[in-house]
């Protein structure tokens, strides 16, 4: 089969953790007799350094044409980097909004998965983490607050910031039944998250969240406020399946979560619309502190390539094949810095690709 893929190495350690990512690819195609062909875009503040804007209309039409998207990640460090001098509509992240909203990619898998092999970093106490869990968050990626109006402005001396929070039902239902799909192939439970108590945005959400819900009696729903989720997800995880939710309290969450896991470094995502199409990146950011060291773990965006595998190629076995390989380099000892413990071999980014490389042949 051919698969045409579009990367976008980005910013700071991004263009180390996609090299990884595509010569994982290269094993699988090998093996089980596909072909890759990639096209690289700029994103980001790579974007912005050649052609002064984050994403150029040339980058979102070469990424529409393709069938799926690789992305490492975008953006520097804030306080020191000349990217953040710049307009907010012409910094680094809002490349990232353009493109999610261009290609219309409304829902956002974010899973969180505590490894056994990394049990240990899990910060929460061994009462709590040794009941594993392994749950999704599937995050509404192209409304509410991120893409409502906004504006600032001065009257009588006082400034003042306007975000506005809107959803039509049409919004919610797509992303619920994604939600329900995929909890359908899960444990069939979904959690969908609100502000219900104060909010009329939340209140239409439970609605429509309700009405999707009788198309899926196998599936148990129930609702919980956004604080209380908050709470729970370092009280008790293992309660969580599907947690769905509207796209800032998913942008929260799914932090708290993948902090939870205590190893970010392994966390990927997926943001798709309602083709096959989607974009797979790692849920950590460009880490620009490291950048170009060989100390990033390319693992989260490995598994982001095994997610492509799946839900844009139905590609299981060769999906199935990374996340084993993955598996095994953990229980054979190996360990980027960021998830080192002891008794284990500390390798770079390189080396740990060529270590799942290794698992796939
Ligand atoms: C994320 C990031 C982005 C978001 C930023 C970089 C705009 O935090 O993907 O979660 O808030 O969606
Ligand atoms: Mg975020």
């Amino acid at each position: 089969m051919e698969l045409k893929i579009t990367c976008i190495p980005g910013d700071g350690i991004g263009p180390e953790i996609v090299a990884e990512a595509k010569k994982t690819l290269d094993a699988v195609a090998l093996k089980y007799g596909h072909d890759m062909k990639y096209t690289d875009i700029l994103m980001g503040g790579a974007s912005i350094d050649v052609h002064g804007v984050p994403l150029t209309d040339e980058a979102v039409e070469t990424a529409r044409r393709a069938d799926a998207v690789l992305m490492g990640s975008i953006g520097g460090d804030t306080t020191t980097s000349p990217w953040y001098k710049l307009a907010p509509n012409l910094r680094p992240e809002a490349g990232l909004l353009a493109i999610r909203k261009a290609l219309n990619l409304f829902a956002n898998l974010r899973p969180a998965v505590l490894y056994e092999e990394l049990a240990g970093a899990c910060p929460l106490k061994a009462e709590i983490s040794e009941k594993g869990f392994d749950m999704l968050i599937m995050r509404e990626l192209t409304g509410g607050l991120y893409f409502g109006e906004r504006r600032t402005t001065e009257e009588n001396g006082v400034r003042k910031a306007v975000d506005t929070l809107t959803y039509d039902e049409k919004e919610i239902r797509r992303i619920a039944i994604k939600g329900f799909d995929i909890a359908r192939k899960r444990k069939k439970k979904v959690t969908s998250v609100d502000k219900a108590n104060v909010l009329d945005s939340s209140r239409l959400w439970r609605a429509v969240v309700e009405e999707v819900a009788k198309d899926y009696p196998d599936v148990t729903l129930e609702h919980m406020l956004v604080d209380n989720c908050a709470m729970q997800l370092v009280k008790d995880p293992a309660q969580f399946d599907v947690i769905l939710t509207e796209n800032m309290f998913g942008d929260i969450l799914s932090d708290e979560a993948s902090m939870v896991t205590g190893s970010i470094g392994m966390l990927a995502s997926a943001s798709l619309n309602d083709t096959k199409f989607g974009l797979y990146e790692p849920s950590h950011g460009s880490a620009p502190d490291i950048a170009g060291k060989d100390l990033a773990n390319p693992i989260a965006t490995i598994l982001s390539a095994s997610m492509m595998l799946r839900y844009s190629f139905d590609l299981d076995k060769e999906a199935d094949a990374i996340d084993n390989a993955v598996k095994q380099v953990l229980k054979d000892g190996y360990r980027t810095g960021d998830i080192m413990s002891e008794g284990c071999t500390q390798v770079g980014c390189k080396k740990m690709g060529d270590l799942i490389v290794e698992r796939i042949q």
